[in-house]
């Protein structure tokens, strides 16, 4: 009876190892959008809308004309951590307006892992179609990644780092 006891306590002992060793072993999972991921921006929280030339942006994002409306939505309503960064997941989109509300451009920021853009702070870029999936260019391919728009992305909004890249909130 003894021996019985002796080997369920070394078993149990045994698995909680294991259990504990498999924790410590596990990174974050890695977030790797897809187009779902970005459906409904336009209800998620709104987290500013501007009109008029804006100096930060220069020509980016229309940032130059004077008729046009800039929505910046948030999913989830998430806040910059303690850490000082968005939590894994986050995602902030930006849709630019003209007066009668058609579309000139949706585009997209989304934290990864840090592996990804480390050199920016995990951020991978989007350009989103007007349905609000992600963006093929003339080649078919995704427009997204860490160096989309040739690392123009990632350099302007490195220009509010403070804030983890996000101008807006
Ligand atoms: C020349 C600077 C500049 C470049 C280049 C630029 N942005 Fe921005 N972006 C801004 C500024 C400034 C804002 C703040 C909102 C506003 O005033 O329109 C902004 C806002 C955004 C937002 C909303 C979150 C926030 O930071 O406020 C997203 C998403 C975004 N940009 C994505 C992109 C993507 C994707 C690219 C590349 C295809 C890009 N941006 C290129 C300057 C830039």
């Amino acid at each position: 009876m003894y021996k019985y006891l002796k080997l369920s306590v070394a078993i149990l002992f045994a698995s909680f190892v294991l259990i504990s060793c498999s924790d410590d072993n596990d990174s974050p999972a890695d977030f790797n959008a897809t187009d779902s991921d970005f459906q409904n921006f336009r209800t998620w929280t709104l987290v500013a809308e501007k009109m008029g030339p804006d100096p930060a942006l220069g020509a980016a994002h229309e940032g130059n004309d004077e008729t046009v409306t800039r929505k910046i939505y948030i999913k989830q309503d998430v806040s910059l951590g303690t850490n000082g960064e968005y939590p894994l997941g986050t995602i902030v989109v930006k849709e630019t307006l003209k007066e009668d509300n058609s579309v000139i451009a949706i585009t997209a920021m989304a934290k990864r892992d840090k592996s990804f853009n480390s050199s920016h702070k995990g951020w991978e870029w989007f350009i989103l179609a007007e349905n609000g999936a992600i963006g093929k260019d003339a080649n078919g391919d995704d427009m997204r990644g860490a160096n989309l728009m040739d690392g123009m992305c990632s350099g302007c909004h490195s220009t509010a780092s403070a804030k983890d890249y996000v101008f807006s909130k």
